[in-house]
């Protein structure tokens, strides 16, 4: 019979690197597969310690029998072995300890309830989290989401999304407001540059001291970030005059003051790497190990009980990816772009339909509605939409103009006919009714400012393309404003040959087992690989063959 796994010798060659361990092995000889499906199997059997051992020239695997150091009568050399691994052991235990689920992995916020109860729900009764996507939506709706997962999810796993929105700081105090009136213990905080106050404030109001004197924390905070300046406020405690200014406005004890100044500000911190969204597009690979290193100095200082975790965002999306992001240290890892084309999101068909035929280089980075005056950017799907091209137009114009009506009259009339379908008067009311419900105060500012009223219009036109792609707006399907990373690409690559191709196939906790699974399952060939033992290309992936739930 031919092995599938390299043969020690062809024609006296010896074609295998692999050297080989001063181990020898003893068993059942019918218990060593060669062929292909066997030592998959066997390799997909996480629990057990897959030995790998030479017999008549071909290199077997085999889960049974017994190593041994000596040479005795029947042992055959162990060539190499891969321990047990599996999806729960991927990561940090204490992150699922923390936060109660079986799987250091949590589906990201993604906004205006993109992941949404129903997504936050499934990901949450199967061991993972899933984080509600709150940015954009008015606080009765986040209101009623939390009503929703807290029936659904009474002793199971969950996050919201707090956002940072400087533009809109009424939404930031009014979100935080409404995750300490209904016990939400574990929050997504992410778009921070600095820290705020309702950020704090959830954080220290959270803070106690057990009989014994140990810091209680119960409002757990996961904090997304792609810079160090950024990580290291959330590693480091809470800022002394924050603190000061919430016990004087009586909003924390002074207990609760002093204990926040001996706890991180974040539990965990997500690394966001080149993603969908908000990204500064750098690479997995450079920005991890940096933030380890970060989370490693800030502890030798503050010797923290429990250090920070360091968890890995950004361009996650096959076995490949989420093993790479364990191997290199991560605590656990998110996955975004992947999730929002799973049948749970809140996104539409026609969405989910256009993220399941994108390639990787399918995503453009465009002007993002909620900082647009600070040229911040978003990544997005490019194609089957205008929608980049369009709101790259509209920053252009807002940097070369100082009001809109120093535009050009034509290129005025075109924006109007063309993008707005409207004209700019009667987007102006709308902007005014608008911001009278959730910041009267943009209008006041807007109106002594014709640059910021020039900002206001145009991010009408940004902030609803995003809700046309999610309500799935008839006759706007140019200006659909669809958020997604080039993980989007990888994973359709990867799945391509699968029931997985299939948009309507997709749930996000089949997808997020797959990941796990094929991680544990590369992980564990891998081992073997690297002791030298060769595996034909066909081994060499984990594809989906049946739904796991
Ligand atoms: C459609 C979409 C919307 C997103 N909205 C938010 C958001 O509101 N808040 C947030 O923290 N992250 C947001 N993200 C980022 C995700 O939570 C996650 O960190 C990121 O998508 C991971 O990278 P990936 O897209 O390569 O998987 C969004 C991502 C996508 C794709």
């Amino acid at each position: 019979m031919q092995g599938i796994l390299e043969e020690l010798k062809v024609d006296g060659r010896n074609l295998s690197t692999a050297k080989g361990t001063p181990y020898y092995w003893q068993g059942d000889a019918n218990s060593i597969v060669f062929e292909e499906n066997a030592i998959r199997s066997v390799l997909m059997d996480f629990n057990s310690l897959v030995m790998a051992v030479a017999l008549e020239n071909r290199i077997g695997l085999t889960a049974r029998g017994n190593i041994s150091t000596s040479p005795a009568s029947g042992a055959i050399p162990l060539m190499g072995w891969a321990i047990p691994v599996s999806p729960q052991t991927l990561g940090n235990a204490s992150f699922c300890a923390t936060y109660g689920t079986r799987y250091a992995y949590y589906g990201g916020a993604m906004a205006n309830g993109i992941s949404s109860a129903e997504l936050v729900i499934a990901l949450g009764k199967a061991g993972f989290m899933g984080s509600f996507g709150s940015a954009g939506l008015v606080p009765a709706r986040i209101e009623a989401a939390i009503q929703t997962v807290q029936q659904a999810l009474p002793d199971s796993p969950y996050a919201f999304n707090l956002i940072n929105s400087p533009n809109e700081p009424a939404l930031e105090h009014r979100a935080a407001a409404l995750y300490l009136s209904h016990g939400i213990r574990n929050v997504e905080a992410s778009a921070y540059v600095d820290l705020t106050v309702p950020l704090v404030l959830y954080r220290a109001a959270g803070l106690s001291m057990d009989t014994v004197g140990n810091i209680v924390i119960n409002n757990r905070i996961i904090a997304k970030v792609s810079r160090k300046e950024v990580a290291r406020r959330f590693l480091e405690p809470a800022p002394v005059d924050i603190l000061d200014e919430l016990v004087k406005e009586n909003k924390i004890s002074e207990l609760q003051a002093r204990l926040a100044q001996q706890v991180p500000v974040a539990d965990d911190i997500t690394v966001e790497a080149d993603s969908g969204g908000h990204t500064d597009n750098r690479p997995l690979v450079g920005l991890l190990p940096t933030m380890l290193a970060l989370r490693d100095e800030i502890q030798a200082k503050y010797h923290y009980p429990v250090p920070v975790r360091i968890g890995a965002a950004g361009g996650i999306s096959t076995p490949t990816s989420a093993l790479a992001a364990f191997v290199m240290g991560a605590d656990y890892i998110v996955t975004g772009s992947v999730n929002q084309a799973c049948v749970e999101s809140g996104a539409t068909d026609h969405t989910r339909a256009l993220l399941a035929q994108a390639d990787m280089a399918d995503v453009i980075m465009a002007p993002a509605a909620d900082m647009f005056e600070m040229g911040v950017k978003v990544q997005l799907l490019k194609r089957g939409t205008l929608f980049p091209l369009r709101a790259q137009k509209l920053y252009e114009l807002y940097t070369r103009y100082s009001s809109i009506d120093e535009i050009p009259a034509a290129e005025r009339e075109k924006q109007e006919r063309q993008v707005f379908k409207r004209d700019f008067g009667s987007i102006w009311e709308d902007v005014i009714k608008f911001f009278s419900e959730r910041d009267p105060r943009q209008i006041e500012r807007a109106e002594r400012d014709p640059k910021q009223k020039m900002a206001l219009i145009f991010r009408w036109y940004l902030g609803l393309s995003s809700r046309w792609a999610v309500i799935g707006e008839k006759g706007r399907e140019m200006d659909y404003q669809i958020w997604c990373g080039p993980s989007m690409g990888t994973f359709n690559d990867w799945t391509r040959p699968t029931y997985l191709n299939d948009p309507g196939s997709r749930h996000v906790v089949d997808v997020a087992l797959h990941l796990l699974s094929g991680a544990a399952y590369l992980y564990r060939l891998r081992m073997l690989t690297m002791q030298g033992i060769r595996v034909p290309a066909s081994l060499d992936a984990y594809l989906p063959t049946a739904p796991l739930i």
